[in-house]
């Protein structure tokens, strides 16, 4: 067999190049809760904790000082709290600690990019993306129109970017068109566009109490084979007016990214990598399959090669280290 181009292994010259991220690329995902001094563990993801208001500056300074230029921001409320509208999302004369949070941060961390999850689940008692119609079927139109409403109501409480996740038919249309009436506001639109109906969700499940009661959630989260689909979701997403689209989860979908790119290479493209990715890989290294620092790096240089231009990641506080 021929050598590999003697260049290709010389020490003193790389032909390739590192393609680790940046800081700047990194978004954190917070999950949020009320009351006070919480912080609260989840079983199945390693450090990642459900923090009340009150304790996210002293968690969140020493990533800033370390370069954290963004946050994903969730809420979680007790089941008490659900109803079949998810009214504690937003929007109807209610607030969450997620508009609490948003207020607080945009405050103390005026540099710190808030995107915030706009979704239902989290919030409604039968624990869909969208509102249910009396027979129990997923009405697409009364779910739009209420996922506005919530998006509007995180730009009003200081959001710097509403990332939907719901996967309703044209809501970022709908989001656009009701931000678009609030020119003040300038809140762009991040588009769970590519959204596969994966395995990988499980702990986040946990963290958020948001599984579906009945039925799961293949009817509106892409069937993972198709790659059509996928395409399709990320270019009707773009003529909607979403500012930036997503691959969800990533590592099984790298190619879907990569298209992504080719096919709109002006657009930035984020991918999720998501809690099952995490805690997989945590899982694998606490078994001595590998080092967790090397498979993360690794994982992270194969986003970058692929055309990614923002990685939300659970990984984002150890990433902070590893990229010095
Ligand atoms: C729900 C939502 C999900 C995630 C973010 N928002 C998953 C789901 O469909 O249940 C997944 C994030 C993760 O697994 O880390 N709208
Ligand atoms: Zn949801």
């Amino acid at each position: 067999m021929d050598k590999l181009h003697p260049l290709f292994v010389h020490p003193t010259q790389k032909l390739w190049n590192s393609q680790l991220p940046r800081k700047s690329q990194l978004v954190y995902p917070l999950f949020v809760v009320d009351g006070e001094n919480q912080k609260q563990p989840i079983n199945s993801m390693p450090n990642i904790y459900r923090y009340s208001v009150d304790l996210l500056k002293e968690l969140l300074e020493p990533l800033v000082i370390k370069g954290l230029k963004a946050v994903l921001i969730f809420g979680v409320i007790g089941n008490e709290d659900k109803d079949e509208f998810g009214s504690m999302a937003g929007g109807l004369g209610k607030e969450s600690c997620v508009h609490k949070a948003l207020r607080l941060l945009k405050q103390v961390f005026p540099q710190l990019l808030l995107i915030t999850d706009v979704c239902l689940c989290a919030y409604t008692s039968h624990g869909h993306c969208g509102i249910l119609t009396k027979d129990g079927y997923l009405d697409n139109q009364a779910s739009i129109k209420r996922l506005s409403e919530c998006a509007l109501s995180y730009a009003q409480a200081g959001a710097d970017i509403v990332a939907p996740s719901d996967m309703m038919d044209n809501r970022v249309r709908a989001i656009k068109e009701l931000l678009d009436q609030h020119p003040n506001l300038r809140v762009p639109i991040m588009s769970y566009s590519s959204k596969f109906c994966s395995a990988l969700y499980g702990p986040f499940r946990d963290v958020c109490c948001s599984a579906p009661q009945k039925f799961d959630r293949s009817s509106y989260q892409l069937p993972p084979g198709s790659r059509q689909l996928a395409l399709q979701a990320a270019e009707r997403d773009l003529k909607e007016g979403a500012g930036y689209v997503m691959v969800k989860p990533i590592t099984a979908y790298l190619d879907i990214a990569a298209e992504i790119k080719r096919r709109h290479p002006d657009t930035l493209l984020a991918c999720y990598h998501v809690s099952g990715e995490y805690s997989m890989l945590h899982a694998g290294a606490e078994k001595k399959l590998f080092d967790l620092k090397r498979v993360v790096l690794e994982y992270m240089e194969g986003f970058i090669r692929s055309g990614i231009d923002i990685i939300i990641t659970y990984f984002t506080p150890e990433l902070l280290d590893w990229l010095e």
